[in-house]
């Protein structure tokens, strides 16, 4: 049996470092890390995410600028907020909630967000940095950031491993799977036009589930012992819940966890890290304009 690998429980521990230093900054310097969460519109799964970014913020004492936008807010004005924000001293980071409206084109609103408060690591620049050998971002997408530490607070090595990533997208996908390359994995990327998919994830020591459908990867896909996170959370029907339906991965996570080495749950895997590595990303950078 796989060893589940408890992303709650790791996001955990990081949650305590951060508000130990968020602790050391307000008594050294006197100065409260601010992260802004930018929110357009009333999307349930966007509204929650960020509610729980929010959340973690004041958990380890970060001071969270609430930005909720209607959905019919113009792009100039989105920009103009996001300007607004750069020009807040008290502001550290800046996280647009993705995806925007679709009258609103996203690289433009990213593009503006000042590189130094980017701590999504979505403004081309950073993003541009983390696709090239030699050059660091300044920040690092979180999601992606978030399956490299499961992975290597788990004890797990990358360098020369076979990763195969399913899916390509800008949030997840790509970001990982040049993370992964920085951390001299071998790494290939399967999406919807790939052929034989099966084939190639079943040669992976480590498989990135990032593909947004729901249990499509089966035990059978993938090779005994490999390490597998899941990045999916699709909701599915389930009449026996109050609510309706549970989430669940994009990994049939029953049969993974017989097969592979160590495996991440949905929920509990890598959804904790990803809402406590954003304030984390806040606060480093309050700490770095001390300096
Ligand atoms: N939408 C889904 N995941 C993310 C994320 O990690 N960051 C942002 N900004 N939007 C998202």
């Amino acid at each position: 049996m796989a060893t589940i690998i408890d992303g709650k429980a790791i996001a955990q521990t990081i949650r305590k470092e951060i508000a130990d230093e968020v602790r050391s900054l307000s008594q050294n310097y006197n100065k409260v890390p601010g992260l802004a969460v930018v929110i357009v519109g009333m999307r349930k799964d966007s509204l929650s995410y960020v509610s729980m970014k929010r959340k973690a913020c004041s958990e380890v004492g970060i001071r969270s600028f609430d930005i909720d936008l209607p959905e019919q807010i113009s792009e100039a004005e989105v920009v103009a907020k996001v300007h607004e924000l750069n020009n807040n001293p008290d502001v550290h980071g800046i996280l647009v909630q993705l995806p925007l409206p679709k009258h609103i084109n996203e690289e433009n609103v990213l593009s503006e967000i000042s590189i130094e408060k980017d701590v999504d690591g979505f403004h081309p620049l950073n993003i541009g940095k983390l696709a090239m050998k030699g050059r660091e971002p300044l920040f690092q997408p979180c999601t992606p950031k978030g399956c490299l530490e499961l992975l290597t607070r788990s004890g797990i090595s990358l360098k020369s491993k076979r990763a195969v990533v399913v899916g390509r997208s800008n949030i997840v996908g790509l970001p990982v799977s040049l993370l992964l390359l920085k951390a001299d994995a071998t790494v290939t990327i399967v999406h919807s036009h790939t052929l034989n998919s099966e084939n190639i994830i079943r040669e992976a020591d480590i498989v990135i589930a990032a593909a947004g459908q729901a249990k499509m990867i089966k035990g059978d896909w993938i090779k005994p012992g490999a390490a597998v996170i899941d990045v999916g959370t699709n909701a599915i029907d389930d009449p026996s819940r109050k609510s309706g339906y549970r989430l669940v991965g994009d990994v049939d996570f029953e049969e993974a966890s017989m097969v592979a080495g160590c495996v991440t749950p949905v929920p509990g895997g890598v959804g904790p890290m990803t809402t406590t590595l954003i304030p984390n990303c806040a606060s480093l950078n309050a700490a770095d304009t001390n300096e």
